[in-house]
Formats: C-alpha cells, structure tokens, sequence
C-alpha cells in the first residue's frame, strides 16, 4: 500500500525554551533527529521495493499456478532497520523496473525548523518541496512566548484559548485558529489523497495533528489535544477497507 508518513521537525532551539512560534533552528538532537530519520525512511523505501518485488514474485507464481509464501507482517520498530526477510530476487525487464522505483515525495514547511530536517534527503532520490500552507500554526501576539508568559501577559486570551482550542484565533497580525490552519491544509491533503506514491510530511505540531485526524477520521474537537510528541514518525496506509497506522519513536 502506499504510505503516508508524518511528523514533526527536530527538536529546534525554541523547543528546548517552551517558546512557540518563532523560526528558530534545530538544536544538534534537532539535527541528529534529521540525518536518523533520513536513514530510517531510507531503510523503509528499500523495504517497499522488497514488497514490491515480493508482491511481482507472487503474481507470477499465481500465473503459473505455484505456491507461494505470505510475507510476516513486520513489527514497527523504529531501530530495526530491516526487518522484512529478503526475497528471492526477479530479473525485470527495463519497463518494469520503471514501475518499481516509485517517486517520493518529502513536503515542508517554509521554517527552518523543518526544512533544515529534510537537509539530510538526498534530493536525487526525494523530490523535496516546502510549502507555506505546512507552516506552524501562526500564534499573533503570543508568537514567541512560552505558555506562562502568555497565561500571564494575556490572562483572557490564555483563558479563552483553553475552553475552545478549535476554534480560538491568536489576535495580531496572521494570528490562526485550528480551523483556520485545517481550512488552508484543505489543498495540501486533497493532494496527498490524490497523489499516487509515497510522501513525508516533515511538518510542525498543529499540521501533524491536523493530517492524522483527518486520515484516522478522528472527531474534530479532538484534533487540538492529539499527543504528537517530537521525534516520533507517523506511517498512514489508507486501504480499501480502513487504514493501517504505525508509530515509530525516535530512540537517539
Ligand atoms: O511548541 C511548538 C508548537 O508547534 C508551537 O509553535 C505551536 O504554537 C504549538 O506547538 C501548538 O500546540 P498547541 O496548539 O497545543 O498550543
């Protein structure tokens, strides 16, 4: 099935001072998160192509009426690296072969804190693009204070935003409401939905929240109090019937 990955960017500076907003860069975990996380959905990649070729191997075998053998459902776990047994190798024809090597793509955010995680990509491999539309929640006056120093410089807000999270705009310049970042995301999952390979959102807490409840069908006045911890990845396959998801945390 194709694969839907998610999560959010590495640990950045304004991270480790409780700040929220901001553009700040990533702390050296924030980095190491970023080169890891590269090597894993690397690893992952290479474990669909082991699929598809196992998937090719069982269709010819069908055809000719052999057996066959069902693949073990791996275990997500995000150090072991390759977890799927290997298959008898196929010789494949260039056209085939064509089919196989599926495009994927690695969308970002236009903070640094996200595109500086999909630094380690390798752009030959992953078609990287950042997007605006993926940007973090825009909090207005709060942009860069941390929880208490809003609870304390703008009690009401702070009171107002806790009873409604959903729908509880930031004031000043930008300032979002969750709805308000649902609505521009709206294009964005249109084309995930649409769009026939794989993809990774390298994305920020709002953003994650908001494309896991959409793809889990989760109820909207939950999609604010999600746990999408940092350094931990998504994996979303929409099926026929329902939708598998798989978390992996990030063990540095
Ligand atoms: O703290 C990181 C952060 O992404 C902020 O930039 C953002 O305002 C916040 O999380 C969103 O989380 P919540 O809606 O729970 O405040």
């Amino acid at each position: 099935p194709r694969q839907i990955w998610v999560t959010r960017h590495g640990e950045s500076v304004d991270n480790t001072l409780g700040r929220i907003g901001g553009n700040a860069s990533l702390t050296s975990l924030g980095k190491q998160y970023g080169e890891d996380l590269a090597m894993f959905i690397e690893a992952k990649r290479a474990e669909f192509q082991d699929r598809l070729f196992y998937d090719m191997t069982r269709e010819s075998n069908l055809m000719h009426g052999g057996n066959f053998h069902e693949r073990n459902e791996y275990q997500p776990d995000f150090n072991n690296q390759s977890p799927i047994e290997p298959t008898t190798p196929i010789e494949l024809d260039p056209e085939d072969e064509e089919k196989i090597i599926k495009p994927f793509s690695v969308w970002t955010s236009m903070m640094k804190r996200s595109m500086e995680t999909a630094a380690y990509f390798d752009d030959e491999q992953y078609d990287i693009k950042a997007m605006r539309m993926l940007n973090e929640i825009c909090s207005g006056v709060c942009d860069q204070l941390t929880y208490e120093q809003i609870e304390n410089t703008y009690p009401e807000e702070y009171e107002a935003r806790a009873l409604d999270k959903l729908n509880y705009r930031y004031p000043g310049s930008g300032g979002e409401s969750y709805l308000d970042v649902i609505y521009r995301l709206q294009s964005v999952i249109v084309e995930i939905e649409r769009m026939k390979h794989h993809v990774l959102v390298i994305g920020h807490r709002v953003i994650t929240r908001i494309i896991i409840a959409y793809f889990l069908g989760c109820r909207r006045e939950d999609i604010a109090h999600l746990n999408v911890p940092l350094h931990t990845v998504y994996c979303i396959e929409p099926q026929p019937y329902g939708t598998n998801f798989y978390q992996y945390n990030y063990d540095p």
